[in-house]
Order: C-alpha cells, then structure tokens, then sequence
C-alpha cells in the first residue's frame, strides 16, 4: 500500500534520515538526551509549544511530539507555503533563535521550527510541522502511514 516500513537501526545519535511517504519527504531525527532537555528552554519563543492546533496524532500529542521521545518523525514540508525547511545544527541555528544550537529554517520566508517541529513565534508559518500518522512493528522498525 502506501505505507513505508524504515530500519532505523542504522541512524546514529543526532543524525537525520529522509524517506518519502506518499510523495512528501518524511524526516526521522534521532534526537540526543541533550537535545530532548533543551526543547523545553525556549518554550516561551514559540507559537503554539504544546500542540494544542494538532499538528499530529494524538498519540504523538506530548512534549516530544513523538512515540518515542528518542525519534521525531515529521512531514518535511513548511507549513507556510511549502518549502522544505533546512536542518540547521552545530549552533548554526542560533543566528536565527538565539540560544537554540539546531532547529529546522525555510529558506523561503525565514519560518523556523525547533526539534520538535514546533513553529516559533514572529515567523509566517502559522503552525508546527506536521507529524505523520507512524507505528513501530519493533524497536528497529517503524511503518510511515
Ligand atoms: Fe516556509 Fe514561507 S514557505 S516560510
């Protein structure tokens, strides 16, 4: 069907893989303990932290905006107009969120996101990035869709 089964045994820590799901590009983001930490520090910069708009199932409907905290899993596609958002890491990030090492920025219009796909505020992306409806058939497998 148009589901996509992905090994995510191979991506290592703080690595992101792509995939395409129903021609949209899929990122997995293998987030680090420091990383997850770090998503609660700018809360206060973003739209919408806690997902009330449901950009996500409602299983993903928490801090992480993930099943398992460790993997994000996000709909690659600006909730603007479309583009395709940068991964911006290794403090990279900050010369757009000062403070923030990795995020994700759309080149099109200056929309930037956290790792958790969230929208910061002052950008025109009116909401986080979306996350994909997703299970895990084991702790090495996860099906997209
Ligand atoms: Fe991303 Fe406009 S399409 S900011």
């Amino acid at each position: 069907g148009a589901d996509v089964q992905v090994d995510i045994s191979a991506i290592q820590l703080g690595q992101m893989i792509r995939v395409k799901w129903r021609g949209k590009p899929v990122w997995i983001v293998r987030r680090t303990p420091e990383l997850l930490e770090s998503l609660s520090v700018h809360e206060g910069e973003l739209r919408d932290p806690n997902s009330e708009t449901e950009q996500q199932p409602a299983f993903a409907q928490n801090e992480y905006r993930s099943l398992k905290s460790e993997y994000l899993i996000l709909v690659g596609i600006c909730t603007h107009l479309g583009c395709s958002p940068q991964h911006l890491v290794d403090g990279s990030f900050e010369q757009y969120a000062e403070g923030v090492a990795e995020g994700f920025f759309c080149p099109c219009h200056g929309s930037k996101f956290d790792m958790a796909g969230r929208v910061f505020q002052g950008v025109p992306a009116p909401l986080n990035l979306v996350v994909p409806p997703y299970q895990y058939v084991d702790d090495n497998t996860v099906i997209i869709g």
